[in-house]
């Protein structure tokens, strides 16, 4: 998979793609990964991008000709091409996985007050990662590659993305490594039983325990299997919930 960048602040991604687990996915060419500064495309002689919003107002609006440029010269037939913006769809794991199967994702970052409304006939969606305005789109960018690029083939261990919070709409059971008592604190005895199906049946109890108290609305629409259903109701039932 191949990830493109538009951006007016490439260095920005250079701490992002140097360490850890991006770093290493680069190395082993699980990932491609380039950013394209759209200033170069500017025409204008002064290699203007913004301009100021028709109408009147404050601050300044990204202008068509650079970026449309720019994606005209980096998109292949088969790219995706999401804008970064407050009001697009918002990003969870399941576009996450959706994105991860593309072969070319190119992500649009702004700037400033935001884009010209046209560039949007050159664009596949728009995509917000949450309900907060960010001073640009990198930041929204790296929270999509880094979602994205762990889910290739070979990036993790796939046991690790299969049991993530919000694979199957259910956060993850807690974890627990040495020492086995800290400052008093114990792990559960089960986990250093070594029955595995025991140690199934708490993690999965643990993961719809915590999904209840902390995230209920992802439960609203799930379909569960019967032992999950049975687990569900006695956990409802310990804790007096209806
Ligand atoms: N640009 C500014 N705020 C943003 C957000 N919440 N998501 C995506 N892109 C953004």
């Amino acid at each position: 998979m191949k990830i493109t960048i538009l951006t007016l602040f490439p260095s920005m991604f250079e701490g992002f793609l140097k360490n850890s687990i991006i770093a290493r996915a680069v190395a082993n060419e699980k990932i491609e990964f380039e950013c394209v500064d759209f200033r170069e495309y500017a025409t204008d002689k002064f290699h203007r991008v913004d301009d100021t919003p028709c109408g009147g107002g404050a601050g300044m609006v990204l202008q068509c000709q650079p970026i449309v440029d720019c994606l005209k010269d980096v998109r292949m037939p088969n790219s995706k091409v999401v804008m970064l913006t407050p009001s697009g769809r918002v990003f969870n794991q399941k576009v996450a996985r959706e994105y991860a199967k593309d072969e070319h994702l190119i992500l649009l970052c702004g700037h400033y007050e935001g884009f010209d409304h046209r560039i949007l006939n050159y664009v596949d969606e728009e995509l917000s990662i949450g309900d907060f305005v960010l001073t640009g789109g990198e930041i929204a960018a790296m929270v999509v590659s880094d979602a994205v690029i762990r889910l290739q083939e070979g990036v993790i261990r796939t046991e690790s993305s299969n049991d993530d919070s919000f694979e199957n709409d259910l956060l993850e059971y807690p974890q627990y490594t040495r020492p086995i008592v800290y400052d008093g604190h114990e792990v559960p005895s089960v986990l250093l039983s070594g029955h595995h199906e025991n140690i199934r049946k708490w993690r999965l109890e643990k993961s719809l325990e915590t999904t209840l108290e902390k995230r209920p609305d992802l439960l609203q629409n799930r379909q569960f299997t019967k032992e999950e259903l049975k687990m569900l109701q006695n956990i409802k039932k310990n804790k007096g919930i209806k």
